[in-house]
């Protein structure tokens, strides 16, 4: 079966990497998704396990999509009594790149009478539809005149893991996060810190990668409620995460803020999880004194937009290109929506990927050597 998975621009690199290491075949790899061969089990394992991806899609149909017949003809093949859950209503989704259909929401009707015709095997049959159960999505991704009719197995996009109760005006989201800390490539031998931590989302994420805790193990998804539901083998999936974590390792992660309010957030969450021994949490202004010589630092400082005003936004970065300066052989990096960041990067050997964080446009700025 073919399954596709979707992430934040600027994640596919990390988000191929995982699907690679949990053993499935890369089918392609796009900016905003992957696609990839499993089973009914890889439905659970890729929810379960995957930090970066936003939602997993079952493949229902593929071909040509340059006209709106081809569209329907398309849609209309696919499997749809055999994956559609009796009586949820199905709302379509589409995206539309480089292609001659161009009207989203032509697409979803013409893509929503598809399905309906094919669920009824009859041209103008009725799908039930009952308003009170919860909705099944479908993403139409048309590129290039070729659709992809993708099945949402996930529901509720993958970044809630469910451990974050509470947070701050400006949080990032957790599969953004454990993208960063990925990209990062932190030794977990090595100290890791987070100082402007907010709601402690980027250092949960690091335990949570140190400690190999699945991000799904707390929540639920929307192919529990599908027909071929009992083919898939969730419970198994989450025994087997939950004997791959690494309880007994004690890794070095501290995060801290300014803010006594944010980091009394952060405990929470972090216990929600069962990880408050992973995370020491702290309240401090940022100083270079707190940081180790060597080690990892990821963070999200304010940008001045939802948070401070822009001129302590502007310090905190200086201080904190000042601290890559400094020290070396500090790793990880920056995330920042800030403008004329640039010039404070200047002399120190960190990429910078366009990376958005929400609506904001970001830009990561990193090292994974322990080089300035
Ligand atoms: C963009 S938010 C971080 C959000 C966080 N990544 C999350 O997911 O919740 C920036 C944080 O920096 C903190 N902060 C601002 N100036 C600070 C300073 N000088 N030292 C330490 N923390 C500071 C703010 O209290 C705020 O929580």
């Amino acid at each position: 079966m073919r399954l596709a998975a979707t992430c934040n621009y600027g994640l596919s690199s990390v988000l191929k990497n995982e699907i690679q290491k949990l053993g499935f075949p890369i089918v392609e790899s796009t900016e905003r998704f992957v696609r990839f061969e499993g089973d009914f089990r890889a439905i659970a394992t890729a929810n379960l396990r995957l930090r970066t991806a936003n939602r997993v899609y079952v493949e229902v149909s593929s071909g040509n999509a340059g006209t709106f017949d081809e569209l329907f003809e398309t849609a209309r093949k696919g499997e749809w009594r055999r994956v559609l859950p009796v009586g949820n209503p199905v709302s379509v989704r589409a995206v539309s790149e480089k292609s001659a259909l161009d009207s989203l929401p032509t697409i979803q009707k013409t893509v929503k009478k598809a399905v309906v015709d094919g669920y009824a095997g009859r041209p103008g049959g009725i799908l039930p539809e009952n308003p009170e159960l919860p909705e099944i999505s479908i993403l139409a991704l048309i590129r290039d005149n070729r659709a992809l009719i993708l099945l949402d197995t996930s529901g509720d996009p993958l970044h809630k893991r469910w451990y974050r109760m509470k947070t701050g005006e400006a949080p990032i989201k957790e599969t953004l996060a454990a993208g960063l800390v990925l990209l990062s490539n932190w030794r977990f031998s090595e100290p890791f810190r987070d100082p402007f931590c907010g709601s402690g989302t980027i250092a949960i994420e690091a335990a949570m990668i140190a400690k190999n805790v699945a991000p799904g193990i707390l929540r639920s998804f929307a192919f529990e409620r599908f027909p071929f539901a009992d083919e898939i083998s969730l419970e198994e999936e989450r025994q087997a995460c939950v004997k791959d974590e690494r309880r007994e390792k004690s890794h070095d992660i501290v995060a801290s803020d300014s803010d006594a309010d944010m980091v009394a957030m952060a405990i929470e969450n972090a216990r929600a999880l069962g990880l408050s021994d992973s995370v020491v949490f702290e309240i401090a202004e940022f100083s270079i004194e707190r940081l180790p010589k060597k080690g990892t630092l990821v963070t999200n400082p304010p940008y001045g937009e939802r948070i401070s005003d822009s001129e302590s936004a502007k310090r905190a970065h200086e201080d904190l290109f000042s601290a890559f300066r400094a020290l070396p052989e500090l790793s990880g990096g920056i995330i920042t929506g800030l403008e004329n960041v640039e010039p404070m990067a200047e002399g120190l050997t960190m990429k910078n990927r366009k990376i958005p964080n929400g609506p904001i446009p970001c830009r990561y700025y990193f090292r994974t050597s322990h080089r300035g």
